[in-house]
């Protein structure tokens, strides 16, 4: 379920760049339900690599079965984490997201044996604690997606010893959201509920689209492990 138009760099900027900054839950879940048809076409052409920068790191640090192995995947839109994912060997994934529109398409995947709908930050993450061998959050670790106290509910869902997989942009934009959330990562760490496995700069993370950004901007992958 693809969306049939092909679209350009330019038309891919606008939609990106038109998501607000300053919306309320409800307009993020709009902005992506209408976005949710153009989502992956615009994405590949800024040439994004959360999804297989998440993955790839999962799978070079996961040493258990990746076939009975349950990745839980947080803000999981069309289901592109668990495309990557798949690829690297896992099977089982559950996916939890706040706009129908990504969902939808996320079902349409045949991937996810559950898909539950919340919004972070506003509800609680609906799955049980301590069930998941790997949870992955890749592309909404921003200001306006989710507060960063919510890497605690990734944690609470990892089972012990699973691994907590984190992505996000490392440029201007994301500055002050970046620095709340390695200081909650300092935190966790230091109340000892996790313990840093890898964390990795990318310096090519995906293209910017605004006047200060040419070029690619960096991002990030934190890999943690629940104690
Ligand atoms: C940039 S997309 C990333 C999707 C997917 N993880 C990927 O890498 O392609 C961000 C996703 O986060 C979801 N999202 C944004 N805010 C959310 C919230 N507060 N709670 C749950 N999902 C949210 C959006 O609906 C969207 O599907």
């Amino acid at each position: 379920m693809s969306s049939t138009e092909t679209r350009t760099f330019e038309m891919a900027k606008e939609a990106i760049l038109s998501m607000r900054n300053d919306g309320t839950p409800t307009d993020t879940m709009q902005y992506y339900n209408q976005w949710a048809q153009n989502y992956e076409q615009d994405m590949e052409l800024i040439g994004f690599r959360a999804p297989i920068m998440a993955a790839e790191h999962v799978s070079a640090h996961f040493t258990g079965e990746r076939q009975t192995a349950v990745v839980l995947d947080v803000a999981c839109g069309t289901g592109w984490v668990a495309k990557m994912m798949k690829r690297e060997g896992f099977q089982h994934f559950v996916g939890v997201d706040c706009s129908e529109g990504m969902l939808q398409r996320a079902r349409h995947t045949g991937l996810y044996r559950e898909l539950k709908m919340a919004v972070l930050g506003e509800q609680p993450l609906p799955v049980p604690s301590g069930e998941y061998e790997i949870v992955i959050i890749a592309g909404a670790l921003s200001s306006s997606h989710l507060p960063a106290y919510v890497i605690r509910e990734l944690c609470r869902a990892a089972k012990q010893g699973g691994l907590i997989c984190m992505t996000g942009k490392c440029d201007r934009e994301n500055i002050n959201y970046r620095a709340s959330l390695e200081s909650e990562i300092k935190h966790m760490e230091d109340a000892g509920l996790w313990r840093c496995v890898n964390v990795t700069y990318v310096k090519e993370w995906q293209l910017g689209l605004t006047e200060h950004e040419r070029g690619y901007i960096p991002g990030c992958v934190y890999l943690f492990q629940k104690l």
